[in-house]
């Protein structure tokens, strides 16, 4: 048996509490000063103040790491991410700020396609190393479980090849990696050029794809790209039903660039999430409240886009949607692995306060992984999955931007980034 004993946190946030958070308790990140941890075996055996948790009789033979006055936190839960592509979208990035639109870009065959002509010439050992470059990134920010879309294959081969490098590195490298399948991300090109080719494409996915993902085990989530330019609500209905029949627990991306009535859909499914929502309307909002279906915010994308429009997350929380956020990590609007530069973002300019921003990157988006028993918070008989950052007060944590504070991450006790001595 292994013991691990972290003493020193000047606040160890532990976000013990209600879960998930909604409206005022989403501020309650449970603080502890000079809060200490006993660890065994990867699990949390002890929470308290540092005198209480010395006395552990376990405590005395624990390796030790002193915090030193930093700020001890639940690692980041990055709850939308699209982990795997093969290259980054730069000559776009370039387009956009010349004036050229996301959208505009995506007709003209670039966009999501762009990215899928270079995923299929890509190999599956290239796409693996780009990944895990990638997931030392999300590690040295402080993340330490994600979810990753398949949706830049959009054929069998190289959907089921994205879905199998999931797994591989799930097991290979530390990050926990949580699989959705996004088939559903646009029509492929081969498709558009056809007669009804989007209805045969979503065939293929409904009556092969999804029941041969189901079978082999490869995503626990479907999700669907439900705006213009992608799928119609009646098509994305077909799809996360077809889903759902296969233990794929819906998951949409909803109301980015216009209001299709994805969020309407994804509460009508009971979706786990209900993600990006620059464009919701107040009847959406209310129905979200209502929910189980967390509201995942994604103000990356806005930020990378140069975008005006955020999601009204100070509407969503006060009306009493779960709110969680994430990066979206991914090459056409949000290449970032940085969970602290959402939180930025979700301070400046969706107008949370770090203590929600915090929470929301923590337990709520643990809850909508469904894997609030599991993650999410420092309490004992959770994994010891947790991060700490080289602040003494937490707000500080969104305060400084575009520098990396993180010091520490641990992954089921063990330490899957430090930072290097300066
Ligand atoms: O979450 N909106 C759809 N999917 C991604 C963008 C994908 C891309 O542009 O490559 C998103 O923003
Ligand atoms: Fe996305």
């Amino acid at each position: 048996m292994s013991h691990l004993l972290i003493t020193g946190a000047s606040q160890l946030l532990t976000l013990r509490g209600r879960v998930p958070r909604r409206g005022k308790t989403l501020s309650d990140l449970s603080i502890l000063h000079d809060g200490a941890l006993l660890i065994r075996d990867g699990v949390i055996a002890a929470v308290g103040t540092r005198s209480e948790i010395e006395s552990l009789p376990e405590s005395r033979s624990a390796e030790k790491i002193d915090a030193g006055g930093r700020v001890v936190l639940p690692g980041f839960v990055d709850a939308h991410t699209h982990l795997i592509h093969a290259a980054s979208r730069a000559e776009e990035y370039e387009l956009k700020i010349a004036g050229a639109s996301y959208e505009e870009i995506a007709r003209k065959g670039g966009g999501i396609l762009n990215s899928v002509k270079k995923l299929r010439a890509a190999t599956a050992d290239a796409l693996k190393k780009r990944a895990q470059a990638a997931l030392r990134e999300f590690a040295a920010h402080g993340t330490t479980t994600l979810e990753a879309k398949s949706g830049y294959g959009l054929d069998v081969a190289s959907e089921l090849k994205l879905l199998r490098l999931h797994k591989e590195l799930s097991t290979e490298q530390p990050l926990e990696i949580v699989s959705t399948f996004l088939g559903a991300h646009v029509v492929p090109a081969e498709y558009r050029r056809k007669r009804a080719g989007a209805e045969q494409y979503i065939e293929l996915l409904t009556d092969k794809l999804i029941p041969e993902v189901a079978a082999e085990k490869l995503a626990e989530f479907c999700d669907v790209f439900c705006d213009r330019g992608a799928f119609s609500r009646k098509d994305s209905k077909k799809i996360l039903e077809a889903g759902k029949k296969n233990g794929l627990a819906p998951r949409v991306h909803a109301e980015q660039l216009t209001r299709t009535g994805a969020t309407q859909l994804a509460v009508q499914l009971g979706a786990a999430s209900c993600d990006h929502l620059e464009q919701v309307s107040k009847a959406d909002i209310r129905a979200l409240a209502k929910s189980n279906t967390v509201a995942t915010l994604l103000p990356g994308c806005d930020f990378h886009l140069g975008m005006k429009r955020y999601a009204p997350a100070r509407a969503l929380i006060d009306a009493g949607a779960i709110v969680a956020l994430a990066t979206d990590y991914n090459p056409g609007t949000s290449p970032t692995m940085s969970m602290p530069m959402i939180l930025s973002l979700a301070c400046t300019q969706l107008r949370m306060s770090p203590a929600e921003a915090i929470a929301a990157a923590t337990i709520n988006a643990a809850y909508s992984l469904r894997r609030e028993k599991q993650i999410g918070s420092l309490e004992t008989s959770k994994q010891a999955d947790l991060a700490i950052f080289d602040v003494e007060d937490y707000r500080e944590i969104p305060y400084y931007f575009g520098v990396n504070k993180c010091w520490m991450t641990l992954k089921k006790g063990r330490p899957v980034f430090q930072k290097a001595h300066t």
